[in-house]
């Protein structure tokens, strides 16, 4: 098995662990990503069984598969009222604080976070650090209207901004924003760091989600880890 097939197969594993908590009648938020995509063939699969779900997707390819996995979906201008939601991340500290966005989501992942009653990490341990930042860029969604300035501005908080590309051109997401992937070593402090980058003017959302996770749910080679929120 290469190394490759090694992390889908523990992606897989916490996916299927995932849909065991989804009961009749849900109304399920739908991540984006490879372990998403699991996510989204069991239930599937589930819903070919007789699982009676309505899914809220967090991006246009996720909708897609749904779709085509035979999952309803609720449309994008209903006043929604979700259950679960259930998404992948690109890293996870100790706390449950999550970086995610590396595939250009971020926005509509943390409207739907937010919406849902629980929140459901699906993750395989690689995503597992002590502490976020550092291998990978904080992703921070900005209007494209003068971006460079609002580069600028993040930076005057700390570390060097990339706006991200993609076969040669700039990036666009779903909500037709950029996105700057910002290098900063470690995040100390990613509450502050959250609301500090959210009152720069420009910037719509950035990748941390901090205090949001209620269910993390992670994949190792020694099999299915689950780890429960501490809320004060
Ligand atoms: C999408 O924008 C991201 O937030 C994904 O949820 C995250 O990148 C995890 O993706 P993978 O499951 O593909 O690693």
């Amino acid at each position: 098995m290469s190394p490759t097939q090694d992390i889908d197969s523990l992606k897989r594993m916490a996916a299927l662990a995932s849909v065991d908590y989804i009961r009749d009648g849900h109304v399920v938020g739908l991540g984006t990503g490879s372990t998403a995509r699991y996510v989204i063939a069991v239930l599937g699969e589930r819903v070919r069984a007789g699982l009676a779900i309505k899914g809220v997707p967090t991006s246009e390819e996720t909708a897609d598969l749904a779709r085509r996995a035979g999952i309803p979906l609720l449309s994008y201008e209903e006043d929604w009222s979700i259950d679960v939601a259930i998404d992948g991340a690109d890293q996870v500290d100790p706390q449950l604080n999550l970086i995610k966005g590396g595939g250009g989501a971020l926005l509509r992942e943390k409207i739907i976070a937010a919406a849902a009653r629980q929140l459901i990490i699906v993750v395989d341990h690689t995503k597992r650090v002590p502490v976020l930042g550092n291998s990978f860029p904080l992703p921070v969604e900005v209007i494209p209207f003068g971006w460079p300035n609002t580069a600028r501005r993040i930076e005057a908080l700390g570390g060097k901004t990339v706006i991200r590309q993609r076969r040669g051109r700039i990036f666009t997401t779903e909500s037709g924003h950029y996105i700057l992937d910002l290098h900063e070593g470690h995040i100390e402090d990613p509450a502050a760091l959250e609301t500090q980058l959210n009152r720069i003017p420009g910037v719509v959302e950035n990748g941390l989600f901090v205090g949001r996770t209620d269910l993390l749910i992670v994949g190792t080679p020694r099999g299915v880890e689950v780890q429960q929120a501490a809320r004060q």
